[in-house]
């Protein structure tokens, strides 16, 4: 067997039907669809808006509530800077969790550089089966009138944990506190209506979820006060002027299209990855010794689960961070170099640091070092899992024999 793909927290492989309905964007449709003095460029514009309207209805928000990004790290920014640097903003307090990705803990050390103060919550600890959790006391002990915005994950892009947002917004309706969400690895792993979970900004990337890179968005819904969304980057005004700049056509279409496919094989998909870490879990349990998993725990009784129970999971359904004892993580993959696996974000993996989310949730260094973080995804198949497993448990002998 070739290689196996098994890093889709990373990125994920685009759809073949989503490269397909892209194509014809590559040279048939290159109008600008601010060209509206003709008709190739009134065309074009008709046909963005059919998407805009396509991925706004995924999230159940209307196409005015969805700013176009180049993804969810730009997103992330548009959200915190937006809201944090409006002029009118006198609020200096932003609540947020220690595990977040760098793509929000970067606009938040900045603002906490030029003043603001920034609240950094911690998750739950193992052996808690909640490990990487926020508890919601704490939550409610930090969010008050002074808040400017709440900003937690939806799930966690090294150990899966999927936070209690619907019962967060709820803490912050009570000080009209807009709450944002990244949700981009959630998005396509599980459903998600903006209203229903009581968020204000959303952010999200099209290429987590089979969808192309470089292009996402950022879901703004006012609830009971308009929310105020302080441009960043500013010219000719599209977007009703909260992110100017010509469209990425192309990406639009194969994000609003990825998103159609995501929606349409939700379940299937997610019965499919569940399936395929319960059988990784299953069987690299059983032949190491003291093997453990990083986050929170699932139920894996069930080989076939009912999206009901896979919802109402506390952790992604092919999510598995897996912990080799006295083996180094980076060891196992030099080792297995058919096998296309991370020892963490994808964005952090040049730094050598132990993982800030394994630091977090009580593992230690050298715990953090031996990790290895498994993303399975919609292209998987048991018998890469199986050729996976046998790969990992010869490499795991072999390597822990020099340790022993
Ligand atoms: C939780 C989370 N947020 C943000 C990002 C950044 O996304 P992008 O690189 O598409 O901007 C990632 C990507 O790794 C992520 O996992």
């Amino acid at each position: 067997m070739s290689k196996i793909y098994l890093d889709n927290h990373a990125t994920t492989r685009i759809d073949p039907v989503v490269v397909e309905a892209m194509l014809p964007w590559m040279d048939r449709f290159y109008a600008n669809p601010g060209s509206t003095t003709h008709e190739a460029g009134r065309e074009v514009k008709q046909l963005m808006e059919d998407a805009v309207t396509s991925i706004a209805s995924q999230f159940d928000a209307s196409p005015d509530e969805v700013i176009i990004t180049s993804g969810a790290t730009e997103s992330n920014n548009l959200a915190v800077f937006g809201v944090c640097q409006h002029p009118r903003q006198k609020k200096r307090k932003i609540v947020s969790l220690v595990t977040e990705h760098q793509a929000l803990l970067g606009p938040l050390e900045r603002l906490a550089k030029s003043g603001f103060d920034v609240v950094y919550l911690p998750v739950q600890k193992h052996p808690s089966a909640e490990a990487g959790i926020v508890d919601l006391q704490r939550v409610a002990d930090a969010v008050d009138s002074e808040t400017a915005m709440v900003s937690v994950m939806l799930s966690n892009n090294e150990i899966g944990a999927i936070q209690p947002i619907r019962e967060i917004a709820n803490i912050c309706s009570r000080f009209h506190v807009p709450l944002h969400t990244d949700a981009s690895q959630a998005v396509g792993r599980m459903p998600i209506d903006i209203k229903k979970l009581g968020v204000n900004l959303l952010s999200f990337s099209g290429h987590k979820v089979y969808g192309p890179k470089g292009i996402g968005g950022l879901v703004v819904h006012s609830t009971s006060a308009p929310l105020r969304i302080y441009p960043q980057i500013v010219g000719g005004g599209q977007q009703q002027n909260l992110r100017s700049g010509t469209l990425n056509t192309m990406g639009i279409i194969g994000l609003a299209k990825a998103l159609e496919l995501a929606a349409k094989y939700c379940e299937r998909d997610t019965k499919h990855v569940f399936g395929l870490r319960n059988l990784m879990w299953s069987r690299l349990s059983a032949a190491v010794d003291g093997l453990l998993f990083n986050g929170p725990s699932w139920e894996e009784e069930s080989a076939s689960p009912t999206l009901d129970q896979v919802k109402v999971s506390r952790r992604l359904a092919g999510n598995l961070s897996l912990c080799f004892p006295k083996v180094e993580g980076q060891s196992l993959m030099l080792e297995t170099p058919n096998l296309a696996l991370s020892s963490g974000s994808a964005c952090t993996s040049t730094d050598s640091a132990p993982s800030h989310v394994l630091r977090a949730i009580g593992r230690s260094e050298d715990q953090s070092r031996a990790t290895l973080r498994v993303g399975f995804g919609r292209f998987n198949t048991r018998e890469e899992v199986e050729f996976a497993v046998d790969l990992l448990i010869r490499a795991y002998e072999k390597l822990s024999t020099f340790v022993a």
